[in-house]
This record gives C-alpha cells, structure tokens and sequence, in this order.
C-alpha cells in the first residue's frame, strides 16, 4: 500500500521534494495551524506527520491515528508533541536539521547528518537555533543584518562562533531589544575586541571571549598543521590545506 504524510503548515520546496512521488502527500500550504478536529481528520489514515511547533501533537491526536508510524518535528524543541504518547504506540519522534551553504553537501552526508538543504531566507524563516559557520569573506559581511533578522522567528536564538562582522552587530543590538528574535550566544565581534556596547546590557545575550578552538588537543592540531604546511611549502611540495 502506499504510503502517506500529513504536511501539516508551509515546508520549503526543496525539503518537500525529497519524498518520492509515489508517497501521497496531504499538504497544508499556510502557516496557520490546523484546528485539532482536522488535524486528526486528516492525520487518521496517514503513515506519518511532518509538522512544527505550532501543531500540537498530544494523545488525542495520535490515538485517532492508529497507523502513524512517525511524527517529525521541523525543530530542535519538541514540547509540542506528547513523546511518552507516541512511544507507547511505537511512533517515532523526531527533530530535523536544516541548513544552507553556497556549497550543498553529498547526498550521504546529508543522510547521514539527517539535515536538509534549505535557501537561506528559508532557513532563517523556520530555524529555531541558527548557527553561523560561514568563512568571513566581502560575500559574507552583514550576511545576517536587519533584513534577515526579521524573518527569523521571534523565538530563534542566534549563535555565533564564526567570525564577527558576519553580523550587523548594531542591527542585532536592535533585534534583541525589541524582540525580533529572543536571544543570541556570541564568540566572536564586529570590531573584535571591541564589544558593541548595547550588548553589554541585555538579558538576553550570552557573550565568550573568542574561546570556541581554545581546547589544548584543537589547538596543538592548530599548530602542527601550520608547521607541517609551512615545512611542505619549504621543500617544494604542495601545501597540505591551502586557502585557494
Ligand atoms: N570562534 C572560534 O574560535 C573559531 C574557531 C575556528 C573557526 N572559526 C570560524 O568558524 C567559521 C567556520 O570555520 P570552518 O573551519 O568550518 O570553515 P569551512 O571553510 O570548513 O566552512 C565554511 C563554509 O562556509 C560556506 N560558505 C561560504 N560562503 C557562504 C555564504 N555566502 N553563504 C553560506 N555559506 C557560505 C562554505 O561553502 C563552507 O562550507 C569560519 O568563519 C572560521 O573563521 C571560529
């Protein structure tokens, strides 16, 4: 028999095309939550539930769902969904990791690291963790500034152990006062080590001193390969990690 999903609010295109076509797929297209009454209409002859923190997924839902084998949650918190409910039932539960890159990764990374590929405004609409990693290069300065931070949902927490001027710090300054987005942990600075001094006071930042490769064993790796790429360059062979 084939199998079924129940989409239950908006989901970015790409993540909906990972299901193979001969899925049926029941998709609510907006961000509105389904009314409990035709969440468990439609969720009563459905394999499994895709479906976010606004959809919650409680006992009544899932005992009107006796062929559910999962729910998958498009976020790290899970308060939503009544866990002990659907393991006495032998549904799985899950959260998903999206994320974006200019580079996608392989196909078995992707599976491996259960992570889907999203466009950036994509991810920053439905993260509810965002985690910068990208190289600071004239692409990436500002990448996160007032624009992005309003599509980031006002529960999103922001980290940042990349590099500082990635982020807009004066516009985050803004962000986190007036609550377009709820809280951030930051490693890194604009104009390191100067500190932005509107993030001194807020309740809702957690600031580090640059500390996030500061353990003995990362940075005795640090060292090492910087002297064997330097001992490379020297006898004429080629550099062991070259920037371009
Ligand atoms: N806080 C610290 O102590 C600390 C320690 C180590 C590294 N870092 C910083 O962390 C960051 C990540 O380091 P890494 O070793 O993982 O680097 P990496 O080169 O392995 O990965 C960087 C990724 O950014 C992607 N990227 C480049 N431009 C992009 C864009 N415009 N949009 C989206 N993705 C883009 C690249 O494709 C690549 O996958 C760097 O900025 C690095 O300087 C900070």
């Amino acid at each position: 028999m084939r199998k079924s999903v129940l989409i239950s609010n908006v989901l970015p295109s790409e993540a909906r095309a990972l299901i193979p076509a001969d899925y049926g797929v029941d998709y609510n297209d907006t961000d509105i939550p389904l009314p409990k009454s035709e969440l468990i209409r439609r969720l009563r002859d459905k394999d499994a539930l895709i479906c976010h923190i606004i959809s919650t997924v409680d006992e009544e839902v899932v005992a009107g769902a006796p062929g559910l084998k999962a729910v998958c949650n498009v976020a790290v918190g899970f308060n939503n969904v009544d866990v002990a409910a659907c393991k006495k039932r032998g549904i799985i539960v899950t959260n998903r990791v999206l994320y974006h890159d200019t580079v996608r990764a392989e196909a078995d990374a992707e599976r491996e690291l259960r992570a889907i590929y999203v466009d950036r405004d994509a991810l920053l609409r439905e993260a509810d963790f965002v985690s910068l990693h990208t190289l600071f290069i004239p692409e990436t300065k500002h990448l996160l500034n007032e624009g992005t931070f309003r599509l980031m949902k006002k529960t999103a927490i922001l980290v940042n152990a990349a590099r500082g001027p990635i982020i807009d710090e004066a516009a985050l300054v803004r962000a986190l006062k007036e609550g377009w987005i709820a809280g951030a942990g930051l490693d890194v600075f604009e104009e390191e080590p100067k500190i932005h001094p509107g993030l001194l006071s807020l309740p809702n930042v957690t600031l580090a001193p640059h500390i996030a490769s500061a353990s003995l064993d990362t940075r005795l790796a640090m060292a090492n390969l910087a002297v064997r790429n330097c001992l490379a360059v020297l006898e004429g062979k080629p550099a062991i990690t070259p920037v371009a």
